[in-house]
């Protein structure tokens, strides 16, 4: 399939933070290992309230914080899923956290300010865009970059309109 073809797109509107950690529960539902998720947007755009979501769609339960690896969380869910944040850490301190390695693994992976290594992302990954800070609306961009994201993207869509619908809205 040609990247062209994979490419897919999907916005989202969000007027709460129970909204955003919703639609990351719903991403959370159909992760696969092997995903990986790039978040972008400023700070207190709701990233981490995304992936908090995320890990409770999941089904997390517990959560493990390796000390040598402070900028890395790992929690156990349905699938293992790794945490990245790389607001604190510059390019050149990539290697001291494995970042490659995580890319690689069999866990999902979800990483805030993915923007910051966007050269050392697999090339299909799910991209999410974040706008809108403070009392704001967000809006969230999707952009799916191959024929394995395109797919999850689908699987999130699906989920999320389901849980909507489960709700009432
Ligand atoms: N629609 C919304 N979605 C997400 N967070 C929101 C929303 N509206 C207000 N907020 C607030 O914005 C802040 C987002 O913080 P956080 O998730 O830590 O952002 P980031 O990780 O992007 O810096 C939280 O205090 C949250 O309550
Ligand atoms: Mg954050």
């Amino acid at each position: 399939m040609k990247p062209a073809e994979a490419a897919a797109g999907r916005q989202w509107t969000s007027s709460s933070e129970a909204r955003t950690r919703g639609l990351g529960e719903a991403l959370g539902q159909v992760l696969r290992p092997g995903d990986v998720v790039a978040l972008v947007g400023e700070l207190g755009a709701g990233k981490t309230t995304f992936v908090q979501g995320v890990a409770r769609g999941l089904g997390v339960s517990g959560y493990v914080a390796s000390p040598t690896f402070t900028l890395v969380r790992e929690y156990r869910g349905r699938v293992y899923l790794y945490h990245v944040d790389l607001f604190r850490i510059g390019p050149e301190d990539l290697d001291g956290i494995g970042f490659d390695e995580l890319m690689e693994s069999k866990a999902a992976v979800v990483v805030e300010w993915a923007d910051r290594a966007s050269d050392r992302l697999p090339a299909d990954c799910l991209w999410v865009y974040i706008h809108g800070t403070g009392s704001q609306v967000r809006s969230l961009h999707v952009r799916a970059t191959g024929s394995s994201s395109s797919q999850l993207l689908r699987l999130w869509e699906r989920e999320a309109e389901a849980e909507r619908a489960g709700v009432g809205g």
